[in-house]
């Protein structure tokens, strides 16, 4: 895994790991041997250190991170056999040089990079710290503040700028072997060597640490290890070195063991997971995309459309009316200009993108598409007028695309004479924030469109998961049976606010009627109605639809379940209390006092429980795409690992416990499971296995 190789008088040290050098079993020790030779080595003046094929070491091999400490790969010896070494090593970097990869190279006396070389410590996205001496010397070299900002958002920085911080010493334009072996040759002499740890930290004052521990009660609510790589900062400015570096292993384990860090490295894995479709080879041809055509120009559609000029692919937007249409454009400019104003976008970004925009009264002008989405009244008369003009004008070859959220696909397909060119792209609003997309796998749907649909998913930064044809499919369908368990909860006596707080307290940035009060009710309340009158039953008359007839949509009209002040924060409303005692009291019952901790039972159970049925009903390939759904959707969050982890993690047994004392029936699946003692992940693995066999 370590190739040696010695050019003169410097010994090259070569990683590889294919894909990303990762520093798994056989990395440290190749590494060790190779410093061990060139340390008894007297013709050797000096060590390189770089990585094979992509990339330096991108990090520890994450898929370690569950074995005992005494079986992982020993980084942190091959990082004090580094800093301890008697020549000077000089890190050559490609690619990323992420976590212990850029932890290696810190304890190097030299570091050199390509100037696109990317340099970071994300371990915090994994719910641990810098674990081989990140926490200790990046504030030695970039000073409190900035190694507190790369520590905290995780986020990597470009070796160009790094080379401004002193990070890197010099960045190589040509060949970087090449390079790195010349600056080897010019530093072999310098003694003493360079090293970090006998630095002192500049600007690290306890103001610095003090908006950083407050900053991070908003960035990071809820989470452990933020507040550890404070405190280990905080330590390498006023500690000695060996003292931070001994308190660093102690507080990295106790990440590691976190539930938190349990969940985060389960959406690591899982989310790449999602990204592959069993039986879809990697060989499925593609389609070229290079023009889109959105049909509806409100939120959604004009969300939708956005998403597709980021990316500079040009979008022709058609309306029914002039007047529609110059609303959606001037809702899309002005976001834009509102990202403008923060500094996000230039003004030439503005216009560039807004350049590539096409309005249109006309469908007939998307016949050039190479993919149409539609984005109208959720209707489905309607939208099957849409599709049978779609297949008359599109061109051939052009993906035909519907954002319903519950509409049956198959149906809308079944317009058509090119079933196999349709597809559901369910955007969740804003359509141009939030980052999940379902794609939605109708039965007909050629491989090609799915394959070209969840590439295009990429190619706009969102996350795409495959998801079967069925009502709400995966996310809606959920959250329905979400919704109803809440307004259950405050039938039985539970306040709205309660509810929330449980919810919040979980960590989800809304609970479930703050998020339907910023949806609007009306929203939810056509849905009940339509859904009552399918099933021959009377009309929905709940204390929430009761809300909705008193001419409260939530925030949109100022007020719903709750308030709302100027900031958006809701407070209770002393009607809409007395209006749920009085429905309350017409229906005969007696509230009582409800417990956070039941309120998040029932919850999380109501979700597991159909998540299960979907998952049964092979409506979602995998626990894990529903977990990733309901974090990117719906703000489950990402340290608890979604919904189906999260069951895991509590026992599944217990979820049914749940379940059956609120009076629900628990999906088979879910007893199947508990029964044998396993979790969604085991059922992953079980279909994983069977679909290859
Ligand atoms: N450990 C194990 N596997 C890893 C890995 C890691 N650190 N990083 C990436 N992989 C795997 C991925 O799971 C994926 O596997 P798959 O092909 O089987 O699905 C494969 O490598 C390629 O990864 P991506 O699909 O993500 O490839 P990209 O090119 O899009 O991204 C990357 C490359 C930027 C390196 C990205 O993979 C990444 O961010 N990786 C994680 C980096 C990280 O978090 N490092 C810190 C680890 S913690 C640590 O170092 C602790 C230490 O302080 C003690």
């Amino acid at each position: 895994m370590v190739e040696q190789s010695r050019h003169d008088d410097i010994l090259v040290l070569t990683i590889h790991n294919p894909p990303v050098n990762a520093f798994s079993p056989g990395v440290p020790e190749g590494l060790k041997a190779g410093l061990s030779a060139a340390a008894a080595d007297d013709r050797i003046a000096a060590v390189v250190l770089i990585g094979g094929g992509r990339t330096f070491v991108a990090g520890a091999d994450i898929k370690t991170f569950g074995l005992p400490r005494e079986q992982a790969p020993d980084l942190r010896g091959t990082v004090q056999q580094l800093d301890a070494f008697p020549k000077p090593t000089v890190a050559a970097l490609h690619g990323t040089a992420l976590g212990g990869g850029l932890e290696l190279a810190l304890a190097c006396s030299y570091r050199v990079a390509v100037p696109d070389a990317r340099l970071g410590l994300p371990e915090v996205k994994l719910g641990v710290l810098p674990g081989a001496g990140g926490t200790q010397r990046l504030p030695r070299v970039v000073g409190a503040q900035k190694a507190l900002d790369m520590m905290l958002s995780g986020a990597p920085i470009q070796a160009t700028e790094a080379k401004e911080l002193g990070l890197v010493d010099d960045l190589i334009e040509g060949g970087l072997l090449e390079g790195a072996l010349a600056f080897a040759r010019r530093v072999a002499a310098v003694r003493p060597l360079p090293r970090i740890s006998e630095r002192a930290v500049d600007g690290g004052s306890p103001e610095v640490f003090a908006a950083a521990r407050e900053a991070i009660k908003k960035t990071h609510r809820g989470q452990l290890s933020p507040s550890l790589i404070i405190d280990l900062a905080e330590m390498a400015v006023n500690r000695p070195f060996e003292e931070g570096w001994q308190a660093e292993a102690q507080k990295f384990m106790e990440a590691r063991e976190s539930p938190q860090s349990r969940g985060l490295r389960h959406l690591f894995f899982t989310e790449r997971e999602s990204a592959k479709i069993p039986g879809l080879g990697k060989d499925t041809p593609l389609l070229d995309i290079r023009r889109v055509g959105v049909i509806g120009a409100g939120t959604m559609g004009g969300g939708i459309a956005m998403n597709f000029l980021n990316a500079g692919l040009p979008v022709t937007i058609v309306e029914t009316t002039e007047e529609a249409l110059d609303r959606g454009l001037g809702v899309i400019r002005r976001n834009y200009e509102s990202s403008a104003k923060k500094g996000r976008l230039s003004a030439d970004d503005v216009e560039r993108r807004m350049a590539l925009l096409t309005p249109s009264l006309d469908m007939g002008d998307l016949k050039d598409a190479d993919l149409i989405i539609e984005a109208v009244f959720e209707d489905m008369g309607v939208k099957k007028d849409i599709f049978t003009r779609l297949d008359a004008l599109a061109k051939d070859g052009a993906i035909l695309a519907t954002n319903t959220s519950t509409l049956d696909v198959n149906e809308i397909a079944a317009v058509t004479s090119r079933p196999e060119q349709v597809i559901g792209l369910h955007f969740f609003s804003p359509a141009n924030v939030m980052k999940l997309l379902e794609i939605v796998r109708a039965e007909n749907t050629s491989d090609t469109v799915l394959a070209t649909c969840m590439a295009l998913a990429k190619k706009i930064g969102k996350v795409g998961v495959v998801v079967g044809v069925c009502d709400g499919f995966v996310g809606n369908r959920m959250v329905h049976r979400y919704g109803e368990e809440a307004r259950r909860l405050v039938d039985e006596g539970a306040s709205p606010a309660d509810v929330d707080a449980a919810m919040n307290a979980l960590g989800l940035p809304m609970g479930p009627f703050q998020m339907t009060d910023m949806a609007g009710l009306d929203i939810g309340y056509a849905i009940r109605v339509h859904r009552a009158r399918q099933r021959g039953e009377p009309e929905p008359d709940g204390w929430l639809d009761r809300i909705v007839k008193t001419g409260r949509k939530g925030q949109k009209t100022g007020g719903g379940i709750y308030d709302y002040d100027e900031t958006r924060r809701p407070r209770p409303n002393a009607d809409m209390q007395a209006l749920i005692e009085a429905y309350r009291a017409e229906k005969g019952i007696t509230p009582r006092s409800i417990s956070a901790d039941e309120i998040t039972r029932r919850l999380t159970g109501t979700l597991i429980n159909e998540g299960a049925r979907i998952l049964d009903e092979g409506i979602a390939q995998r626990a894990g795409d529903i977990d990733v759904i309901y974090i990117y959707g719906y703000g489950f969050p990402a340290y608890r690992g979604g919904p189906m982890h999260y069951a895991g993690e509590q026992g599944l047994q217990k979820v049914v416990d749940a379940l059956k004392q609120y009076g629900h029936t628990p999906a088979p699946l879910l007893e199947r499971l508990a029964r044998e003692g396993k979790t969604f992940a085991d059922f992953d693995r079980e279909r994983a296995n069977s679909s290859q066999k």
